[in-house]
Parts: structure tokens; sequence; C-alpha cells
């Protein structure tokens, strides 16, 4: 019986199975939703599907998004979504085994990985190892991960930045802040509710993020045209609309900024003088979908005074690193972890 290997990125916001061979066989938002009648919960739709229920379902049907700061908060749910995804990705055959390796994010407690396991099996592998998120992303990014050398990654997700110092093989220094994407629109739903007195839910902010979204804004003038949104009053509950500048969002996103910024900082401070040399002479490397956000990069490379650049494909990294590391046999295996 012949193995059929696969690398998953199961992120908070989206889920990514590659194979290194066929490259990504799929990618869809980490929602899952059901059908309630009576108690029973039946299963109902899985990723972008059930993504446009978030928000809008009523009360027979549950929208679930399992995962939590990249590690899994409803276990049945999880179970459910990765078996769906299974099936719509991968072959079902009686001929081969389905082996995974999935990322974990650094520091997830050995109850929190135990869990992702044990999910990844219950929907169907036959195993699953362990890949830390930071080593993934770094593989994935083509950092050179086996040399004698430091390489600096930042990936910036839904829920969570992890960033970490990797050589040779492994990872040097590291640290996971709370922060990702989702973090982005809770902070633009705020702003915008205490200065333009409107509510938004979170498929709307995240909208204005892709639209007008952005880190910095060069010499004090948009770059882009205001943008029209649409919520609900928060004062008197009435429908309208108002008026939104990508100023207004770099102000209610900077602090956000500030704490990506600082945790770069202190992964560097304690990284052994050597590495941390090689990353001023070499730069970051920025992962993950959070790094999509317009100028964030160069807004990084001016506040660090470190070139940082955003890797090809960010969104993808994980799940190709997770692939090769699969692909790279024995020069990897001590890297991941199996039960
Ligand atoms: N062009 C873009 N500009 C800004 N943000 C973006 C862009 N495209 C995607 N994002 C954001 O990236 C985030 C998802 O990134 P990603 O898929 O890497 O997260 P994840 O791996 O599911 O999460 P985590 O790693 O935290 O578990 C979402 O918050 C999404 O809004
Ligand atoms: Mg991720």
């Amino acid at each position: 019986m012949f193995s059929y290997n696969i690398g998953i990125d199961l992120g908070t916001a989206n889920t990514v199975i590659v194979t290194a061979k066929k490259g990504i066989i799929l990618d869809e938002p980490s929602v899952v939703a059901f059908h309630v009648s009576k108690g029973v919960k039946t299963f109902l739709a899985v990723g972008e599907h059930a993504k446009s229920m978030l928000g809008k379902a009523p009360e027979s049907i549950v929208a679930s998004q399992p995962l939590s700061d990249g590690v899994i908060a409803d276990f049945d749910h999880a179970e459910t979504m990765i078996k769906e995804f299974f099936k719509k990705a991968i072959p079902r055959s009686k001929h081969f085994k389905l082996k995974a390796v999935v990322c974990v994010p650094f520091g997830a407690t050995p109850v929190e990985k135990r869990a992702i396991q044990q999910a990844v099996k219950a929907a169907g592998a036959s195993s699953a190892g362990l890949l830390e998120e930071p080593m993934a992303a770094a593989l994935g990014a083509k950092l050179p991960v086996l040399e004698p050398k430091g390489s600096m990654i930042v990936d910036i997700g839904g829920g969570t930045t992890e960033v970490a110092v990797v050589a040779l093989g492994g990872i040097v220094e590291a640290s996971s802040i709370k922060i990702g994407g989702n973090h982005f629109d809770s902070a633009l739903i705020q702003s915008v509710k205490k200065n333009l007195s409107l509510k938004i839910g979170g498929a709307t902010a995240e909208k204005i993020k892709l639209q007008i979204g952005s880190a910095t804004v060069h010499d004090k003038v948009d770059c882009a045209e205001p943008l029209v949104i649409s919520g609900v009053g928060s004062m008197d509950r009435v429908p309208r609309s108002a008026s939104t500048k990508q100023q207004d969002y770099c102000t209610a996103v900077r602090p956000l900024i500030n704490r990506i910024e600082s945790g770069i900082r202190s992964v560097l401070e304690r990284t052994p003088p050597d590495l941390a040399s090689d990353v001023y002479q070499d730069g970051i490397t920025l992962t993950g979908g959070g790094s999509l956000l317009k100028e964030l990069d160069t807004e990084l490379t001016r506040r660090l005074n470190i070139q940082v650049v955003v890797a090809e494909n960010p969104k993808y990294c994980v799940a190709y690193g997770a692939a090769c590391a699969v692909a790279m046999g024995k020069k990897f295996t001590h890297a991941i972890e199996y039960d």
C-alpha cells in the first residue's frame, strides 16, 4: 500500500492543503456550518460556502470557526471541518494511506498539539506529524533554513503573528503574538463605532481592509479614494452609510503594528549576536495573509531599519513548507513530531 502525503496549514482564518507533486489542492476559509434541529446538528457546508453564512445565519444554522489563535477551540467542529475538506480535496481509495504533516503555532501547549493531531487522525489520516509553523513558513519562503546562518521569518496570520529566527534546521528564538488580520478587523470595527457612530460587522471590516487598508500613508496624502461604508447607527440603530479614509485605517491599526514591531525587536534582542547580525544583513521575510496589508513591509523597514520583504505567495508558505518537509525525508524528520 502506498502513501499519499499532504501538508496542512490549519489556520485560524484559512486551511490550505498541499502535496509536493500537485501543489495546492485545497484553499478554503476555516469555517463549518451545521443545521440544528431539536438540539441535533447535521453538517451543512464547509469553507467558502460556510463563511458566507457567518453573522447572517438564522437560529437553525450554526456557522462556526473552530480554530482560535491557531489552535482548536471546538474539537467536534474542527474534526467535521477537516473531514469535509479531505472529502473535497483527496481522492478516496482503499489503496493508499493518508499521511499528513500539520503545522502548529510556536508555543502551542502539549494538549493543544495533541488536539490538532487527534482531529486530523479522526478525520481520516493514518498519521499526523506536527511541524512548528515558523519553521514551515521559513521553508515555504525558501529561506536557507538548514544553513549555519540566521534567517528571520514573521508569519502574520488571521489570529497570531509568529516571529522566529531559524538556523541549522531548528528554531533558535521565537515568539507568538496574539495579533493577526482578525484583530486588524476588530480594531477597525471599534474605530468606526467610535468615530463614525456606525456599527459594522467582521465581513465589512475585512472588505474595507482589502480595499483601502494600509499600514502607512505617504506624505499625509491618501493614496486611495475615501470609501463609502454601510452599517447600522450605534445610537439609533438605523441603517446608514458614512465615508472613511485610508488615513483613518492607519490610525486604527497603528497600535497593532506597534506590537508586531516590538515582538520582532524582542526576538532579535534575545537572538545570539552572530545570528542577529545575519538578520541585519539579509533582512526579514514576511509570510501569512496579514503580510499582504499594503505598505506593511515598507512601514516595518522604516521602523526597524532592517530590510523587510514579503515572500512570494505569502498565504501559502506554511502549507508549502509542510509539504516540503515531508518531501525532504530524512533531512527533516528531526523537526517533525509524531505521537
Ligand atoms: N490583501 C490583503 N491585505 C490585508 N490582509 C489580508 C489580505 N489578504 C488576506 N488578508 C488577511 O490575512 C488573514 C488570513 O491570513 P492566513 O490565511 O495566513 O491566516 P491563518 O493561517 O488562517 O491564521 P493563523 O496563522 O493565525 O492561524 C485574514 O485576516 C485576512 O483578512
Ligand atoms: Mg497561518
